[in-house]
């Protein structure tokens, strides 16, 4: 018998001053264990999903639930959030003067086990996780302030991601083009943590990430819901036949 580890009920979400809802009646459930693949068209809402799950204050939820471990979390701070295992890859601030990874790593370590650690201790912790995703020991130093390219935040992303131990991550590969190096670090970092009790939703426009890492269940966003849902073959299928093919098979052309 599957346990749900992240339940979304008919979720519908809007900008505070508008009146037609991104999120349309948004229905998705993720078992532990599962890696789910969220594709679609630029636009569709699937950042806005990311950022509704991560406790982002900027959006309006009209009508809808989101259940974590069975518990509602919409009402949850980000924080409390974190608490219970989820990962927001969008909780952590870009531009904080003097604050080096490390101690950003430590505070956000701290926070997830409601414990005490020395910075020596962490940097140990740290180190280890560095060296298994084969990334520079330096990266620890660098300041929160140095300016980030695309490559280097999924680094960040995933090096967090690792010292956390979350049981759900939800990664949204942003439509920026990561290069091969960053896709590499990501799927490296995802494939390592993939356990019977640990759950990913990996959103992408393009089915290229899901060369390396492979999903459980591929959905289909359009227009604020999900439209298809199939196995690794749909992605594949998508690619080959575009976006416009599912609108098509939609309205039944
Ligand atoms: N903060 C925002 N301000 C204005 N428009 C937004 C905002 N967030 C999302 N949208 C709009 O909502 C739609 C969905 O956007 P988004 O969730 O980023 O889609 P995707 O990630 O699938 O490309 C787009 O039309 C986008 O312009
Ligand atoms: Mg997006």
């Amino acid at each position: 018998m599957k346990t749900p580890l992240l339940e979304i009920k008919d979720l519908w979400v809007k900008l505070p001053d508008e009146e037609t809802s991104i999120l349309q009646g948004f229905n998705l459930t993720i078992n532990e264990g599962e890696t789910h693949a969220l594709m679609g068209p630029n636009g569709s809402g699937k950042s806005t999903l990311a950022k509704i799950l991560a406790g982002h204050p900027g959006y309006e939820v009209t009508s809808g639930e989101i259940l974590f471990k069975g518990e509602e979390i919409l009402e949850m701070e980000p924080d409390e959030r974190a608490r219970m295992g989820f990962f927001l890859a969008f909780q952590y601030p870009m531009e904080v003067p003097g604050v080096t990874i490390a101690n950003f790593l430590r505070l956000a370590y701290q926070r997830r086990f409601n414990t005490e650690v020395k910075f020596l201790q962490f940097h140990g912790i740290l180190m280890k996780h560095l060296k298994a995703l084969e990334m520079e020991p330096t990266f620890a130093n660098r300041s929160l302030n140095e300016g980030f390219s695309g490559g280097e935040k999924k680094r960040l992303e995933i090096v967090q991601m690792s010292v956390l131990q979350p049981q759900m991550a939800v990664l949204d590969e942003t439509d920026s083009g990561l290069d091969i190096d960053a896709l590499k670090i990501v799927s490296k970092g995802v494939n390592a943590m993939r356990s019977p009790e640990r759950s990913f939703l990996v959103i992408t426009h393009y089915q290229r990430i899901l060369n390396y890492v492979e999903p459980d269940v591929v959905h289909v966003m359009m227009d604020g819901r999900i439209v298809k849902t199939g196995d690794r073959s749909l992605s594949v299928e998508l690619e080959q036949k575009g976006y416009e093919w599912v609108r098509g098979e939609l309205v039944g052309v």
